[in-house]
């Protein structure tokens, strides 16, 4: 049992990880998504829950087996992922959002299968709610960190995200490292703060970036609870 040989540091933690891709469906058949394997959010779930956490990992369409000890919630929709984050975040003293959710959904879902028209299609869209900035707004007490994929000015955007939605911080990538894009095992992340300051960690696998994200977040819960 590897959680025996782990210290048992998140004993009494509850967390929630968000992974994956939504889908937002067009009909019944078609759907908008993007190519999140989970594995980051796996990941942190894994590793939460070897230190002795309570995880709910809640998981968009991936294919990837639910780590030991975790209780997983599957979703499709980002209206789907808010639903079960926020009755998760509820209880939660740490909320981890890896999910890649569509920042817009079909303005009207089709119930039957569209045939083609003509050589061009105008589809409709809204945006969806944003997940983290919803839970930034009663934030309380809890631990909120996010990631984002930026192809220029990522620290500055990065960190305008995270004091837009009130995050303590957000993990920061570029789709362009080579081997470290979508679906694969390793990740260069920058930690980026509110405050504009960042520190750029080594490529690392998922599962080390996990743990030491879950150093960070457990350094500020401790200083906030005490
Ligand atoms: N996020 C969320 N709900 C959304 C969109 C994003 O909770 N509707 C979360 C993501 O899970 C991630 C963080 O916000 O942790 C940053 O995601 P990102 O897509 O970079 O942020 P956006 O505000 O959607 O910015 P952009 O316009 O650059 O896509
Ligand atoms: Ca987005």
């Amino acid at each position: 049992n590897p959680s025996q040989s782990t210290k048992q540091d998140m004993a009494g933690l509850k967390v929630v990880v968000s992974a994956g891709p939504t889908r937002e469906y067009l009909d019944p058949v078609r759907f908008i998504s993007n190519p999140s394997s989970g594995k980051m959010g796996f990941a942190v779930a894994q590793v939460a829950a070897s230190r002795g956490a309570e995880v709910v990992l809640v998981s968009g369409p991936v294919n990837m087996s639910t780590p030991t000890g975790v209780r997983r919630r599957d979703v499709e929709s980002a209206l789907d992922m808010q639903r079960a984050v926020e009755e998760a975040a509820a209880a939660a003293d740490l909320v981890v959002m890896t999910a890649a959710i569509a920042d817009y959904r079909a303005a009207d879902l089709k119930t039957e299968k569209e045939a083609k028209g003509g050589e061009t299609k105008t589809i409709e869209l809204v945006k969806n709610p944003d997940i983290l900035a919803g839970l930034g707004e009663k934030k309380g007490e809890r631990v909120l960190v996010g990631f984002a994929m930026e192809t220029h000015a990522g620290v500055e955007r990065a960190a305008d995200k995270a004091r837009r939605k009130n995050a303590d911080f957000i993990l920061l990538n570029y789709p362009t490292q080579e081997g470290t894009a979508f679906g694969s095992d390793d990740n260069q992340v920058t930690l980026v703060r509110a405050d504009g300051s960042s520190q750029p960690w080594p490529r690392l696998s998922k599962l080390e970036v996990a743990r030491r994200l879950l150093d960070e977040a457990l350094e500020i819960h401790r200083q906030r609870v005490g």
